[in-house]
């Protein structure tokens, strides 16, 4: 694709690890996001260390300056790209905590504010042989209670041991082609859902509607 990027996605791994399997794969997604024309903000949760939610914090502080740049990267993008590890059949806390912080009520903006209506595209890996599989069909789920519009597709990598390299990262055809296929399909879709977005619908107001508590 040439020209100017004419949208913007947020990709991120649900791993601090320095050698995740998750990191190598969210980098090929953010890569394949940008030969689809998007500009794409690829970020560590490592670099924006956030304490584990707490209401009596919150109410004390306000939101931590970490969780204030992720939640402006999130609200300014058209979607999200995002890998996840399994744990325990779950998405990791790190995830899960970022996702809740970003969450919070700030400014003009409502709870889930920054969410509204971001396309999302899933992916996971892990060593098991399932491939995180679990985590991302309840990831699915979170993103979707967020607001947000998930795409139907995912890539799990199973045995990601076997196939992630260091440093060479992933070089497997079989899984870079269904990498860029989801991300294809997420550059897309985010680009549609854009260009039919109200001005106003990230706003407070837009998620009054929502009936959330
Ligand atoms: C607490 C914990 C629970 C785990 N549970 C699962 C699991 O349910 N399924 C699975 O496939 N792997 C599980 N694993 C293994 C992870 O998939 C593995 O550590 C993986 O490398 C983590 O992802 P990363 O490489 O991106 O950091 C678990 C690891 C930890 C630390």
């Amino acid at each position: 694709m040439s020209g100017e990027p004419d949208i913007r996605l947020v990709a991120f791994a649900g791993s601090t690890r320095e050698q995740s399997f998750n990191k190598a794969l969210i980098r090929v997604a953010a890569i394949a996001a940008e030969e689809a024309g998007a500009e794409v903000s690829l970020i560590d949760l490592r670099d924006h260390p956030l304490p584990i939610y707490d209401g009596d914090l919150e109410a004390r502080e306000g939101l931590p300056r970490p969780c204030l740049e992720l939640r402006e990267l999130v609200k300014s993008s058209a979607g999200l790209l995002i890998a996840t590890p399994e744990y325990n059949g779950f998405f990791p806390p790190v995830l899960k905590n970022a996702l809740d912080w970003i969450s919070r009520p700030h400014g003009e903006d409502g709870l889930c504010a920054c969410y509204a209506g971001k396309v999302v595209g899933l992916l996971g890996a892990s060593p098991g042989r399932l491939g995180a599989l679990r985590a991302v069909t309840v990831l699915r789920q979170q993103m979707a209670h967020l607001g947000c519009i998930v795409l139907p597709d995912v890539v799990t990598l199973p045995a990601a041991h076997e196939i992630v390299s260091d440093p060479a990262g992933i070089t497997d055809e079989r899984t870079l082609r269904r990498v860029r296929r989801l991300s294809r399909a997420t550059v897309e879709l985010a680009r549609r859902v854009a260009r039919d977005r109200p001005p106003d619908s990230g706003s407070a107001e837009g998620r009054e509607g929502a009936g959330r508590p």
